[in-house]
């Protein structure tokens, strides 16, 4: 990957787009090496099961390309597409049968689960050492210890394009918009492993745009379609857009961010856009995280309860 020095452009120059397409690409490339190697010790793939309860069209457009993504890095996917009225019962055995299933290094359960279901109950029944999404507790704490093992994939591919663009990270001022458990908190404790300045702000924050101002680096995940614009954004900036939001545009369908782009793009020194930015590093990061559950389990360092 090229890395450009993002800081070092003029305001008001056009940003850099992040081409979080190709950069996943090339991960893929990485994770399916890795996979013809475990293959060759072991006598079988790394494998994936993927869990969908219900047929939320979105939800079922993510787990087709998770699906895709798998075959395309040497990876064994095993789907398992369940009715929208599966009970909470029959789910968890099904999570302990994938849990001692030794063709399944990892099993991600697509969110978010019908209601009937208590969905901190699925994630905690995962075994940690499957948990490819990284939202089991233990798997959460030792993130926040910075032991981490199994690392959430949106933060972790935005990680890696952050450090793609700017190198060493230390000392950056990072402001994430947005607190939720699957990007916003684990970003936070990623970035603040690697000496960032961190600050989290989110629906309540007072005068969330001046926060926003401040930072070198802004991570945007607050789920409302462009609600960050320039003038929330400090000149030279690098700004990394996890929203994915369905709108109508002049009578059409379209894809868009939580950053209005158009506006962002004359402000900011590198933006990644959405689509093609962030979304497919995050399912590249999976595949990642399949294989190393893969490796850590047959090796016997994965972690153990
Ligand atoms: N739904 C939206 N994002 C995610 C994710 O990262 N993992 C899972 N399992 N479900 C999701």
């Amino acid at each position: 990957m090229t890395v450009t020095h993002a800081l070092d452009n003029a305001p008001n120059a056009q940003a850099t787009i992040i081409d979080g397409k190709a950069f996943a690409e090339t991960l893929r490339k990485d994770v399916a090496i890795g996979a013809r190697a475990f293959r060759e010790k072991r006598g079988r793939a790394p494998g994936l099961a993927v869990v969908l309860v219900g047929s939320d069209p979105a939800s079922q457009v993510y787990v087709r390309t998770k699906m895709k993504n798998a075959l395309e890095s040497g990876i064994d996917s095993f789907p398992h597409l369940l009715e929208r009225d599966t009970s909470e019962t029959q789910l968890l055995s099904l999570i302990d049968k994938l849990n001692n299933d030794r063709y399944v290094h990892g099993i991600l359960v697509q969110l978010p689960l019908p209601e009937h279901i208590d969905e901190s109950k699925v994630i905690a029944a995962i075994d940690p050492a499957k948990d490819v999404d990284g939202f089991h507790p233990v798997n959460v704490g030792l993130l926040g210890q910075g032991r981490a093992k199994l690392i959430p994939c949106t933060p972790l591919g935005c990680l890696m394009m952050l450090k793609d663009q700017l190198g060493d990270l230390g000392g950056k001022k990072a402001v994430i918009v947005g607190r939720s458990n699957i990007v916003g908190k684990p970003m936070a404790n990623l970035l603040l492993q690697e000496n960032c300045t961190v600050t989290i702000v989110h629906s309540r924050t007072r005068d969330l745009n001046n926060e926003c101002r401040q930072a070198d680096i802004l991570v945007v995940a607050i789920g409302r379609a462009e609600f960050i614009d320039a003038t929330a954004i400090k000149p030279g900036a690098i700004v990394v857009d996890v929203g994915i939001n369905r709108v109508e545009k002049n009578g059409a369908p379209l894809l868009v961010g939580d950053v209005d782009f158009n506006s962002a793009r004359n402000v900011a020194a590198a933006i990644t856009p959405v689509p093609g930015g962030v979304g497919p590093m995050t399912v590249a990061c999976l595949m990642k995280n399949t294989l190393a559950a893969a490796e850590a389990i047959e090796s016997d360092a994965a972690v153990r309860f």
